[in-house]
């Protein structure tokens, strides 16, 4: 069944606590949390301590997307924090391969990310030390954007290759949209402004889970 991730990005900044609940109450299986750097993306999200208080009041892995430059320096931090799932982007620099082996190495687990323009030869020759690939379905940096539809021929072509993790995808996912991003072999759709805007997530949340 298709897991359903609710980007905190796109909850109320000054009620997160309330919003995290209202998801978890409405039956998401992760929350995704979007940190940005302003250097990798135009944008800044969320600290560790964000991160430490909602490990203290979630009862769902917390998936941890670090859209930053040198993620190696702040995967103890996250770690630390409580951060279940890490994944970094495919395009920083530095050693994927000992980033991986550091989030394993401290019994989470770790994921690479892809931005619509790259790829998935930039991830190939780590898919067994991967446990999910994020396929970015927008450029990285804000929510509220539209589907990028050539996104769905990368999901479709890393099961293709054998890939049985966990894939991603996360921008512009929709009600509308989910179906056919499962139909390549999607598992887990991060959504923010969808949910956090809907009336009735948990009635959204069940029309979503029941899409396969
Ligand atoms: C982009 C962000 C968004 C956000 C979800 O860097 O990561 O993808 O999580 O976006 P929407 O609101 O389009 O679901
Ligand atoms: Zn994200």
């Amino acid at each position: 069944m298709i897991k359903i991730a609710p980007s905190i990005l796109a909850a109320d900044p000054l009620n997160l606590e309330r919003d995290a609940r209202r998801m978890m109450d409405a039956g998401c299986d992760w929350l995704h949390v979007d940190v940005m750097d302003a250097h990798f993306v135009h944008n800044l999200a969320f600290s560790p301590d964000t991160v430490r208080r909602l490990e203290e009041i979630t009862t769902v892995p917390l998936d941890v997307h670090l859209m930053m430059n040198h993620p190696e320096r702040y995967l103890d931090v996250f770690l630390d924090a409580g951060a279940d799932r890490i994944t970094i982007h495919a395009e920083v620099s530095g050693s994927l391969q000992a980033m991986l082996d550091k989030i394993h190495r401290r019994g989470a687990k770790a994921g690479l990310a892809l931005k619509p323009g790259t790829g998935i030869s930039a991830v190939e020759p780590f898919l067994d030390e991967t446990d999910l690939v994020l396929t970015m379905t927008v450029e990285p940096g804000f929510g509220g954007q539209k589907l990028n539809e050539s996104v769905l021929g990368k999901i479709a072509a890393l099961r293709k290759i054998g890939y049985q993790g966990e894939i991603e995808a996360d921008g512009g996912v929709k009600e509308h949209n989910l179906q056919s991003l499962i139909d390549q072999g999607l598992s887990v759709a991060v959504m923010g402004t969808a949910l956090f805007r809907s009336d009735d997530p948990k009635a959204m949340m069940a029309r979503l889970h029941a899409m396969g």
